[in-house]
């Protein structure tokens, strides 16, 4: 290996240092991609990249969806955002919806393949960021209910994962009508390393021929189960840190943080493809 690898205390990610991710060579890229496909968390401490280091470096993992989304408390111009604000309500709302386990995307035509995130600001206490392998957890369910989640599906709706925290989605933040709520198996295949995995999260709502209520209980009992030592792995921030993570092994969340205060983090999104996905019908249910 062209630098350090160290691993962290849960089934899955590695903490790699000893390298710089805006001068990578072909040839260590290689050896890091391999290493992400294998833990699904990079955590690279202490990188300070440039915008548009970070967007280069997610670049190399695959196709960029919209270079940098700021994940912020702070607005554009550098005032915090404010409650009294409707629009930074709004955009404060949308955050307060990641306290919940997700995996992005999941409620669109193509889930992410994976995000490079970085911490430019970070509040005094809270605003760490989880995740929790769902690879292991799908291992770790007993025979039958491995047997189980393997014949069922969910539906996804970003309106419905707002509205479990009574909050109301805003098309100004993510451009998507209720139109979109595609049917994913609960079991899907990496594409890349063939390794099933659950997928659910905040964003899950609805497995056919269960009642809305049975439902929830049940995809809450699944998350619940799935995202608990040692299949997770909260990151304590420290500004110039980056991480990289695996969307389709991983679901992630972040714990609350007083969002009077700045938190300042940089997502660089790395497209999914529909082929690679695990959505078996888009049908335009009501939400
Ligand atoms: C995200 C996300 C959580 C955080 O960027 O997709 O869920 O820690 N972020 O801010
Ligand atoms: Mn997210």
């Amino acid at each position: 290996m062209n630098f350090t690898v160290e691993p962290i205390d849960a089934t899955f990610g590695v903490m790699v240092t000893d390298l710089d991710a805006s001068t990578l060579d072909d040839d260590s890229f290689a050896q890091l991609y391999a290493l992400w496909l294998d833990h699904a968390l990079l955590v690279l401490p202490q990188q300070h990249l440039t915008r548009e280091q970070q967007i280069a470096f997610a670049g190399r993992f695959g196709p960029a969806e919209s270079g940098i989304f700021d994940i912020s408390t702070v607005r554009p111009d550098g005032d915090l955002r404010r409650e009294e604000i409707e629009e930074d309500a709004s955009f404060l709302n949308m955050l307060r919806g990641n306290y919940d386990w997700h995996a992005d995307g999941s409620y669109g035509p193509a889930l992410a393949k994976g995000a490079v995130y970085s911490a430019q600001v970070v509040p005094k206490q809270g605003g760490e960021t989880g995740w929790a392998d769902m690879r292991a957890a799908h291992d770790a369910l007993d025979d039958e209910l491995r047997a189980r989640v393997e014949t069922l599906a969910a539906r996804h709706s970003i309106q419905r994962g707002q509205a479990r925290r009574g909050l109301v989605h805003d098309e100004r933040n993510i451009e998507l009508g209720p139109e979109f709520n595609p049917l994913r198996s609960l079991v899907r295949r990496h594409p890349e390393t063939g390794r099933k995995s659950l997928m659910m999260g905040r964003h899950a709502y609805s497995v056919p021929e269960m009642t809305d209520t049975e439902s929830r209980i049940f995809l809450d009992g699944l998350v619940e189960f799935a995202c608990r030592p040692p299949r997770v792995y909260f990151h304590d921030w420290q500004p110039g840190d980056v991480v990289v993570w695996d969307n389709r092994s991983l679901l992630h969340c972040v714990k609350p943080w007083d969002m009077r205060e700045p938190r300042v983090m940089w997502h660089a999104g790395i497209s999914g493809s529909p082929e690679s996905d695990s959505i078996l019908s888009m049908d335009q249910v009501p939400a």
